[in-house]
């Protein structure tokens, strides 16, 4: 279970000046279409292919010593996320490495040096498939497993989730009958619970049927999400830039980096946007602590907190009893505002739930920012840049 504390920002006037907005939006989400329909999981992704995508979970658990998954951006960071939060689920004798998102060499470099003598499968993921890190990334594995592998091993071993039309993935895929998942006509970064995020956390132990579950079950909350957009809104509106995304739970560190990236590609548009950022607590009080108190005015917080750990007994205390406490005393303090978000315990559901809480809300505030909450041209620009300078 998820509870949503808005509490602090209930008293705000202005709140009812949005209603006219917010009608519109819900109108518009309504409908489902085009790159809204993420909203409706069930028009992003069929039953047949979630069969697939557990069926090739299994044989990939069984036939490999490394899983290596090659993606960036929407192709990446939230897969990432979730694998990190349900590392307990991992099988002892397998390993999920990520790669692909950036040119760091020194980092592929240990990768192949690493992998060399294990079983290897290759999940390359690109929804355009022409991302120079993937590709660039992908050549090289490629290389390497052509070397290790017959051709028809390689057909079990390289699997390509792309777009269904175009794109140099989408080629090296049918010319060699590699294995083959598809991502929807959806943007990147919504399209996480698809084959793109779905197939590494199938591998990695996530019960998939469940988190697809606890994102269905987000909709009978989307109110919540209405708020959270309009609270943000109004936020930045009276000189808050920044969101300081903050957890208590080290396994979020990777869901924050995901929201950040959420965010930030999705309302960084037009001179404005609230700029997200991570903050680790009760570690950063030790740092960005006294920013928060004493710097700029210029913050406020969404906290996710998860109310029943794994527990530890120090002199008679609650090491998790004691980080609830830091978190709300934290909260209090601040002199910032505070969103809080508490989920009764760290499982599937409440994930799934959590994942479409976000997605929604950051799409109904870019619709209240009154900006396309699903392209990135800052981000394409880079690309040309780069493909350019190459
Ligand atoms: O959300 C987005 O659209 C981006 O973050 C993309 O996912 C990212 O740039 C990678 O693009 P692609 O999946 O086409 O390789």
């Amino acid at each position: 279970m998820i509870k949503y504390d808005f509490k602090t920002f209930m008293d705000i006037d202005g709140i009812n000046d949005y209603n006219l907005y917010i009608h519109k939006i819900k109108e518009r989400l309504k409908k489902e279409e085009g790159p809204d329909k993420f909203i409706n999981i069930d028009k992003c992704i069929t039953d047949k292919e979630i069969d697939k995508i557990i069926r090739v979970s299994k044989f990939i658990k069984n036939n490999c010593d490394v899983f290596l998954v090659i993606g960036v951006g929407g192709s990446y960071m939230g897969s990432k996320a979730i694998v990190s939060l349900f590392e307990n689920k991992l099988k002892k004798d397998i390993e999920i490495i990520y790669t692909g998102y950036s040119f760091d060499s020194n980092n592929l470099a240990n990768i192949l040096e690493y992998i060399k003598n294990k079983k290897v499968i290759v999940n390359v993921i690109s929804k355009s498939g022409n991302t120079l890190e993937i590709n660039y990334t992908f050549s090289k594995v490629l290389e390497f497993m052509k070397d290790k592998y017959s051709d028809k091993e390689l057909r079990k071993r390289i699997i390509v989730t792309t777009n269904k039309k175009t794109g140099k993935l989408l080629n090296i895929a049918k010319k060699n009958n590699y294995m083959k998942f598809n991502i929807p006509d959806i943007s990147g970064r919504y399209s996480l619970l698809t084959a793109v995020g779905l197939l590494p956390m199938a591998v990695s132990g996530v019960d998939i049927i469940k988190l697809l579950e606890g994102y269905r079950l987000g909709a009978k909350n989307i109110e919540k999400c209405f708020i959270y957009a309009v609270i943000r809104d109004m936020l930045y509106k009276d000189g808050k830039k920044i969101e300081a995304f903050t957890i208590y739970d080290e396994r979020f560190i990777y869901f924050n980096e995901w929201l950040k990236q959420l965010f930030a590609e999705t309302q960084g548009k037009k001179k404005s946007g609230i700029f997200p950022i991570s903050v680790f607590n009760t570690r950063d009080m030790h740092s960005l602590g006294q920013y928060f108190n004493e710097g700029e005015n210029i913050f406020f917080s969404t906290v996710i907190n998860v109310v029943n750990n794994k527990d530890v007994k120090i002199l008679d205390k609650s090491l998790n009893k004691i980080n609830n406490i830091a978190m709300l005393n934290i909260a209090k303090s601040y002199k910032m505002p505070s969103i809080i978000i508490n989920m009764d315990r760290l499982n599937e559901k409440n994930i799934g739930n959590l994942i479409y809480f976000f997605m929604v809300s950051c799409a109904i505030g870019g619709y209240l920012m009154g900006i396309n909450p699903y392209n990135q041209p800052g981000v394409n620009e880079y690309k040309r840049l780069i493909r350019e300078s190459i």
